[in-house]
């Protein structure tokens, strides 16, 4: 940990403050709690969780850079993407983002969505933080035309009345709480946190409750094997009940996600033993969850297979499954540079073409990042023509 930049005064104080709150906690249920309640307060704790607090996340000046951050191409291909359901559905369809981070992609994939004529009757965001809520306010304000502004909505829930339209999520499925597990003498246990006689938070592996359990075991069964003891991963049980409930009264329409992660078989390889979990602080990458909780963040691949049965569980036909890059290559991207590129200056010029490159080279994000998409009622097929992986699944 030696060459991590270490938090200033101030930071070093908020962090503390929601170490004394997680010990307080621990005490209060026991000695310890499971690993994802511990994720859960280090990202979300109010006011002081990593995407509770105000500090700067995302960028060049935080701890990563997400698509939409780099520049217009990613939102502009998505926009493109969902553009022909859009249409399909006609002028009632909506459009929920979940999870907006700063409001970037919002902004482009709103103006995008207006030059293409296919502007949803209303743009939800589903976002948990007061504090990038407010800032997806005020930069949505400032940069879109009133009559767009107008259409944009924060929710406090999942959508409760019936809906058409698109459900879009960018690494937000990466940033859930995830319980993580391992084997002890073939059986499941669940990593808790609890805190030694120092203050410090330590691992406790504890026997996994049956949900937990039961989801590792029908791992196993998928993948014909038993993990060896002392394997350790991660698993979202709880994730087809996520997922039913952000979509809420969806009827027709089209999910779009856009993650890091696998299919489920090179997820649960064996030389994976140690999962997936990293910690992000200032655009460096560690294993030590337990380090400066709410300062970095925190994140787990995404078991595709697993985001694929959640879907069609909940009565979605799987549209499509493909690497992040032919998706964008697929959906306008070269278009969309050469457009931009007549319009910028020439100053601007290497940082667009720096993001397209960022956004499709296997050794950026083209590969690592994965787009998977669900349908009902609506044709989203086409945007997956190129390069679909669904047999990988
Ligand atoms: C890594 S950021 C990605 C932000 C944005 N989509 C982007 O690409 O820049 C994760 C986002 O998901 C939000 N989030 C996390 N859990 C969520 C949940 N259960 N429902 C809705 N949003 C959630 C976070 O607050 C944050 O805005």
């Amino acid at each position: 940990m030696a060459d991590l930049p270490a938090p200033d005064a101030d930071a070093a104080r908020h962090s503390q403050q929601l170490e004394a709150l997680l010990r307080a906690e621990i005490l209060q249920a026991g000695g310890f709690i499971p690993f994802s309640r511990f994720m859960e307060r280090c990202l979300y704790a109010p006011g002081l969780g990593y995407y509770s607090a105000g500090s700067t996340k995302f960028g060049t000046a935080g701890d990563f850079v997400t698509a939409p951050e780099l520049g217009p191409l990613f939102a502009g291909c998505i926009a493109a993407a969902v553009a022909p359901v859009l249409q399909q559905l006609g002028p009632d369809a909506g459009f929920v983002e979940i999870g907006g981070g700063s409001g970037a992609f919002a902004e482009v994939a709103l103006k995008r969505l207006l030059a293409l004529d296919a502007l949803p009757a209303r743009y939800a965001i589903l976002e948990p933080s007061a504090d990038l809520r407010e800032r997806q306010r005020e930069r949505l304000g400032r940069t879109l035309i009133p009559p767009v502004f107008e259409l944009v909505e924060w929710l406090d829930g999942p959508p409760e009345a019936e809906w058409n339209g698109v459900l879009f999520a960018n690494e937000v499925i990466d940033a859930l709480p995830t319980p993580r597990f391992t084997l002890r003498e073939g059986e499941v246990f669940e990593e808790h946190v609890a805190v030694d006689g120092e203050g410090r938070f330590v691992r406790q592996d504890r026997p996994a409750d049956a949900l937990l359990a039961a989801a590792v075991r029908h791992v196993e069964r998928y993948l014909g094997t038993v993990f060896p003891d002392g394997y350790r991963s991660e698993l979202l049980p709880h994730l087809p009940y996520w997922l039913q409930a952000v979509m809420g009264g969806l009827g027709e329409g089209a999910m779009l996600f856009v993650d890091y992660g696998y299919p489920r078989r090179e997820y649960y390889q064996p030389q994976r033993d140690s999962g997936t979990l990293r910690a992000f602080y200032r655009h460096q990458v560690h294993n030590d969850a337990y380090l400066w909780p709410g300062l970095q963040d925190l994140t787990a691949s995404v078991d595709f297979t697993a985001l694929a049965e959640a879907g069609t569980q909940a009565g979605f036909e799987l549209a499509g499954y493909c690497t992040q890059s032919v998706f964008l290559l697929g959906n306008g991207l070269p278009q969309l540079l050469e457009e931009a590129e007549a319009r910028a200056p020439a100053e601007r010029l290497q940082r667009l073409r720096n993001e397209a490159r960022q956004l499709t080279l296997p050794s950026e994000m083209g590969e690592r990042f994965q787009v998977m998409g669900f349908s009902r009622g609506v044709d989203l097929d086409a945007a997956f023509l190129a390069g679909d992986l669904t047999w990988r699944l």
